[in-house]
């Protein structure tokens, strides 16, 4: 168990690479909890137009440093508007991405200092930082083959090694905070990742 159980809700993140199956277990997640379900980026109509441009692959000259303030600029937003609100309610808020996704995309695979991207996001999160972060893990082949499937967006775009960098320092992140993520493997099938996700809700939160 992460602690004892609040009189807020708990914050709940969903984290990993594109096409690890995420969403469609941060949906499933949020109707078994009644949870509110959200995202980041783009969890509120403010956030969803700094989405437009960090996801547009005409956008071909930003900055990594702009790419990195954007994303918390979406972060700050969608805290204030809709998690904080929700936790503070007493509701659990179940997020498909939150800052560590930031961490992984701008520090690790671009490579701007972890520690400057740390201290940004901390006053964007203004103290929310999830409770519990299920990190999703696919095979390669599974996460090529949805990829194939689909219109790729800016980030979507990179190279491999970029890819391989996220990756990596997300299991780092898991790897330093064993009590706070716990690590899924995403690549069986759904209802048996669900049941592994459920579980692991349980075992940590209690819920
Ligand atoms: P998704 O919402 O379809 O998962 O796509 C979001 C993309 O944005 C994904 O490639 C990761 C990227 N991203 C960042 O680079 N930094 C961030 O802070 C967040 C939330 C997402």
């Amino acid at each position: 168990m992460v602690g004892v159980r609040m009189t807020t809700g708990w914050y709940i993140a969903f984290e990993g690479a594109e096409g690890c199956g995420k969403s469609t277990h941060a949906a499933r997640l949020a109707a078994t909890l009644d949870a509110v379900l959200t995202r980041e980026t783009g969890g509120t109509a403010i956030g969803a137009r700094i989405r437009e441009i960090l996801h547009d692959t005409s956008v071909t000259n930003l900055s990594h440093r702009a790419e990195a303030l954007m994303a918390a600029a979406d972060r700050a937003q969608h805290i204030e508007q809709v998690v904080a609100p929700a936790l503070a309610a007493g509701r659990h808020v179940v997020s498909d991405r939150t800052v560590y996704s930031t961490l992984a995309y701008q520090g690790y695979g671009r490579g701007l200092p972890l520690q400057d991207i740390r201290s940004i996001n901390e006053w964007a999160v203004d103290g929310h930082w999830p409770e519990l972060v299920l990190l999703l893990v696919a095979p390669p082949e599974m996460v090529e083959r949805r990829m194939r499937k689909r219109q790729l967006d800016r980030f979507e775009q990179e190279d491999a090694g970029f890819h391989q960098r996220v990756l990596a320092g997300f299991l780092e992140m898991a790897a330093n905070d064993p009590h706070h993520w716990v690590v899924i493997d995403a690549g069986l099938d759904v209802d048996t990742v669900g049941a592994t996700i459920r579980q692991a809700v349980t075992d940590r939160l209690g819920l």
